[in-house]
């Protein structure tokens, strides 16, 4: 990480001066609880020390530009009047946060930014919302703006939902901003209160296998499960007008009313209800150090990703059988949004050298392609780097 912020620094110069202040920004596994976010229920993802560093100034004007250092690509743009969305791509996340900040009444005036960072982009590892946390951060920083880190969260959110146009959950900007370094968190997305469970253990690692595989039929199937399980709610709340969300719902409602349903929305319905008990119960086996039982819990998430909310893919499932077989394995399962991204495996520490070995090979002598894989520690959300180096403005 040094590296990147020798080179965010340096470039940061070199573009528009020597005073910013540099902001670490992380990106987040999850260890369960997938697609249970917009679905009110439970999450439990960690930060990670993979992150992106942005140094930010303002500029005493009513532009803001932006710099992208990996793809070594420049964007400016006037912030009077309604913000437009750019072809690049990238600056949407920094104008969706600029656009929400204003939408909720404050004043955001030019500002220059330089971000990159070793998130592996399009991973599953929440990228998008590191980058989104970290220039609101900044912003609140520079501007003494007294919004706390859950408010920052909604904020963040909101402006992937409307700015950028993807109808994501909460989890990935609330874990990247309330992360804790040897923690997890259990957030409940519908109250957002929220827990830390240690996550620290030296004889453990979380390891992340990449794919690869990016696929744009990610965001708009990500939109069509939302809907099927909304859907669901629809056709449940006829029998119970209290069920809101999937997070009220009982199994034994669910099965009562089948027949009710078309398969397809029943078997979306039935792995939220039970991913979300899934979630409660791995923090109890946390509690209890029970690591053998909460990788089981992984493999039950897994299967019910690929074979009844269908958003696995061939390449994920192979990782996760691969890891099923090797020695040291608690547990793996896919991660995020799915389609594509990496699988996340909790692996024992003096394991983690010969399943690295392995599961590479393995996958390319069945699948013919490489992986990536990398070790990750579970460390804090969004916060000011202290350095020499930072101004204040
Ligand atoms: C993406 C979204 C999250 C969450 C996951 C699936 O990462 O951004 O809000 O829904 O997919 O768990």
């Amino acid at each position: 990480m040094e590296r990147w912020i020798q080179q965010i620094e340096e470039e940061f110069q070199h573009h528009f001066g020597d005073r910013y202040k540099l902001i670490k920004s992380p990106g987040r596994v999850n260890l369960i609880g997938e697609h249970t976010d917009y679905n009110d229920g439970f999450v439990l993802p960690a930060a990670v020390d993979k992150s992106i560093i942005l140094a930010i100034h303002p500029n005493e004007t009513n532009t803001c530009r932006f710099y992208a250092v990996d793809k070594n690509e420049s964007f400016e743009t006037e912030i009077t009047g309604d913000l437009q969305k750019s072809d690049q791509g990238w600056p949407n996340y920094l104008l969706g946060i600029v656009d929400q900040l204003r939408k909720q009444g404050y004043e955001v005036n030019g500002f220059d930014c330089v971000f990159g960072g070793n998130v592996p982009i399009g991973a599953g590892m929440s990228s998008s919302a590191a980058l989104e946390g970290g220039v609101l951060f900044g912003l609140v920083e520079l501007n003494g703006w007294d919004i706390p880190p859950v408010e920052m969260a909604k904020i963040a959110q909101k402006a992937e939902n409307e700015f950028v146009g993807v109808q994501c959950g909460i989890m990935d900007q609330f874990a990247s901003l309330n992360g804790k370094e040897g923690y997890a968190l259990k957030l409940d997305c519908r109250s957002l209160n929220y827990e830390y469970f240690p996550f620290n253990r030296d004889d453990i690692q979380i390891v992340l296998c990449d794919t690869q595989v990016r696929r744009e039929l990610a965001s708009s199937e990500y939109n069509v499960r939302r809907q099927q399980c909304e859907q669901g709610v629809e056709i449940l709340q006829q029998w119970d007008s209290e069920i809101e969300s999937l997070r009220d719902v009982e199994l034994s409602l669910l099965f009562q009313h089948e027949k009710d349903m078309d398969p397809t929305i029943f078997k979306r319905c039935k792995y939220v209800v039970e991913e979300n008990k899934r979630v409660i119960q791995a923090c109890n086996d946390l509690r209890q150090g029970a690591m053998d039982s909460f990788g089981q819990r992984m493999y039950q998430s897994h299967a019910g990703l690929r074979h009844e909310y269908e958003v696995s893919c061939e390449e994920l499932d192979v990782l996760v059988d691969i890891a099923r077989d090797l020695k040291g394995v608690f547990g793996a399962r896919m991660m995020g949004g799915g389609f594509g991204g990496c699988t996340i495996n909790v692996v024992q520490e003096d394991h983690v050298e010969s399943f690295t070995k392995q599961v590479k090979e393995k996958y390319q002598q069945q699948m013919d392609n490489q992986i990536r894989v990398y070790q990750t520690k579970v460390s804090s959300g969004t916060h000011l780097i202290s350095s020499q180096k930072v101004t204040s403005s």
